[in-house]
């Protein structure tokens, strides 16, 4: 048996094609313009406002101290465990928002003719705090004079247990420090043993101070 192996390659009939006809694919590429679609467009649309959206979200501001899920420095800050004075300022603005701002206003300023100004008063820039602290402790009564404006009312005890006040030392010390380093206001800080010291000579004060009186305590103390 000799039989010849046919090449399956091969075309039937054995015959090899010259030139076949074209195929499709054979056609030979050429570059010419065609019009972007409409939505690929879109796409690059949708996605340029994505991540706009996407970096307003993240982006921290673009300040490098903030963090996701941040988005303003003041955020951040606001949940940094403070220590030293920072903290005492901290403090005291808590408590003289809540127990000296409905009176004297967050603002420091007061009310004209009702409830006297913090803010540049002669009576808070002292060099020493020793009669501001008086008047935290127990009290104010009676006519005054605060930056030329004249004032007759009555401030009720902050400070002393037996006169009904609630600031414990710590506090009267970061509230003090609070009034006295606000809205300009640039004086001395006020530590909780000159409060203690305020406290320790007034021992047996019942009743609230008149400017007259404080006016006899020495700026220094
Ligand atoms: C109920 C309203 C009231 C509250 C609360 C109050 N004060 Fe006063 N304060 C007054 C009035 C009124 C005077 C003026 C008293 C006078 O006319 O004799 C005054 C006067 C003062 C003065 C001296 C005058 C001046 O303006 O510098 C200081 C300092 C002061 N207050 C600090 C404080 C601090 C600190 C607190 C909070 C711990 C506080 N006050 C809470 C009503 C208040």
């Amino acid at each position: 048996m000799n039989e010849k192996k046919k090449n399956p390659a091969a075309p039937r009939g054995g015959t090899v094609p010259v030139a076949g006809p074209a195929r499709a694919d054979d056609i030979e590429p050429s570059a010419g313009k065609a019009a972007v679609p409409v939505w690929l467009i879109l796409l690059f649309a949708l996605l340029f406002f994505w991540g706009q959206v996407y970096l307003d979200h993240h982006g921290g501001g673009f300040s490098a101290q903030v963090y996701e899920p941040f988005n303003r420095f003041e955020d951040v800050d606001a949940l940094r465990p403070k220590g030293g004075l920072e903290a005492k300022l901290a403090l005291g603005k808590a408590r003289y928002e809540a127990l000296c701002a409905p009176c004297h206003q967050s603002s420091g300023l007061g009310t004209p003719g009702q409830f006297p100004p913090l803010v540049a008063s002669e009576w808070v820039l002292t060099a020493g705090p020793g009669r501001m602290t008086r008047i935290a402790l127990h009290g104010l009564t009676g006519p005054i004079m605060v930056k030329g404006q004249p004032f007759n009312g009555a401030m009720p005890p902050m400070g002393e247990p037996r006169m009904g006040g609630t600031l414990t030392e710590e506090e009267l010390a970061a509230v003090l420090t609070y009034v006295r380093q606000s809205w300009g206001n640039n004086a001395s800080e006020v530590t909780i043993d000159q409060v203690k010291a305020v406290r320790a000579a007034t021992a047996d004060r019942n009743s609230p101070w008149t400017a007259d009186e404080l006016t006899k305590v020495s700026e220094g103390e």
